[in-house]
């Protein structure tokens, strides 16, 4: 009997919600992304947090930089670039020339810039963003809620001006959506952001784009689904694939543990059924967030889930669990570009059903390594 292998060719996919870091981190997850994903919405909450579009268009040309850079070196135990998506490595320093249909990119890869909320950020310079032709959106942390938000915003009150700029212009309101206050169950934070936080900023600006990002529970789903066309949201592979029980399987398990936190089993067949609804207001964000070991499997470890090494396989088999193979190519590659009102892909990825091993750990900075989701386990699909 003749078997034969299954393949899933799709337009090539973007990431809309990513953590690359800086510097030798940035380096070490930089290849992950870029051999997978054609664009990426890179997160700005860096130490100091992305706030100007001068401190983005600086971003940017580090993650440039090191994009050319790690197509030549990558680390010791991860496959080349050049060898794992057919791409020709190239010498020197210089990047590579932007592809045809990629304004602004290098090789494979186009890093999509956001500016970080703050309390007093100027209306003027959401007129930079949209002069820039790089920043796409504005992220709102909620002071507090999560990694590297000490910066975030006290009180939405005090943005109204830049916020009423961002409904005029089109600037997209990229939504870590959980209030911070300690007194709120933190299963319930999303919900309760919902109602104190959303609603009213959409009754004030009822044009505002608005991503809710990392959307982990049915309130999230209902509100963005029951919302105007102007409100979207991401969805994670990891909320897509887990619950809550994964962060405490046998004991506590600290790279099963991001913000917002996985939720309950109900919650997570809600975000199934949204991700494969051919409902184009939800698409693919992965919200890789590296950290290294040693700060995750701390007495007080850090939020975030390291996925890129299968940023679009683990979607990939979260779909062909319920069968919906055939819906993963518009949440992955269409909605979110039509979203952002960008080109949609043309070149295409093919995945494989086969089992990818993952490693135990990946390198990642000098002295600590990195643990990625499915650690020593193994991955459905494989990147062909
Ligand atoms: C993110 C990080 O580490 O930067 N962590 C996470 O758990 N998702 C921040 C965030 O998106 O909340
Ligand atoms: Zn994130």
């Amino acid at each position: 009997m003749q078997t034969l292998t299954q393949t899933l060719t799709i337009t090539r996919p973007d990431d809309w919600h990513l953590h690359l870091r800086d510097g030798a981190a940035l380096a070490a997850v930089l290849p992950d992304t870029a051999r997978r994903f054609a664009r990426a919405i890179v997160m700005p909450n860096l130490k100091p947090p992305v706030t100007t579009v001068a401190m983005a268009a600086a971003y940017r040309e580090r993650i440039i930089a090191a994009l050319s850079a790690g197509m030549n070196a990558p680390p010791p135990d991860r496959p080349k670039a050049g060898q794992a998506n057919n791409m020709e490595p190239h010498s020197g320093e210089q990047p590579s020339p932007p592809r045809e249909g990629r304004p602004g990119g290098v090789g494979h890869f186009t890093p999509l810039m956001t500016l970080y909320l703050t309390d007093n950020m100027p209306a003027a310079e959401i007129d930079a963003v949209k002069a820039s032709g790089f920043v796409h959106g504005i992220k709102l942390y909620p002071a507090g809620a999560t990694t590297n938000s000490d910066a975030g915003v006290s009180d939405l009150k005090k943005c109204a001006a830049t916020l009423a700029r961002m409904e005029q212009l089109g600037v997209p309101l990229l939504v870590h959506g959980e209030v911070t206050d300690p007194a709120v169950d933190i299963f319930d934070r999303e919900a309760v952001f919902i109602d104190t936080v959303l609603m009213p900023l959409l009754r004030d600006f009822p044009a505002l784009k608005v991503v809710l990002e990392h959307i982990t529970t049915r309130d999230g789903i209902e509100f963005v689904r029951d919302s105007g066309v102007n409100v979207a949201g991401t969805l994670t592979a990891h909320h897509l694939l887990l619950n809550r029980n994964a962060i405490f399987a046998g004991g506590i398990r600290p790279h099963n543990y991001c913000l917002p936190v996985l939720k309950r089993e109900s919650h997570r067949q809600a975000l199934v059924a949204a991700a494969i609804s051919g409902n184009p207001k939800f698409f693919l964000g992965t919200d890789s967030a590296p950290h290294g070991q040693s700060t995750k499997e701390a007495a007080c470890g850090c939020a975030g889930c390291y996925t890129a090494h299968a940023g679009i396989e683990l979607y990939a088999e979260a779909f062909e669990a319920v069968g919906a193979l055939d819906k993963l190519e518009g949440f992955a590659s269409f909605y979110g570009a039509d979203y952002y009102g960008l080109p949609r892909n043309t070149d295409r990825i093919t995945l494989l059903r086969e089992a990818a091993a993952v490693p135990a750990s990946l390198a990642y900075l000098d002295g600590d390594r990195l643990v990625p989701l499915r650690a020593g386990e193994s991955v459905a699909w494989r990147l062909a």
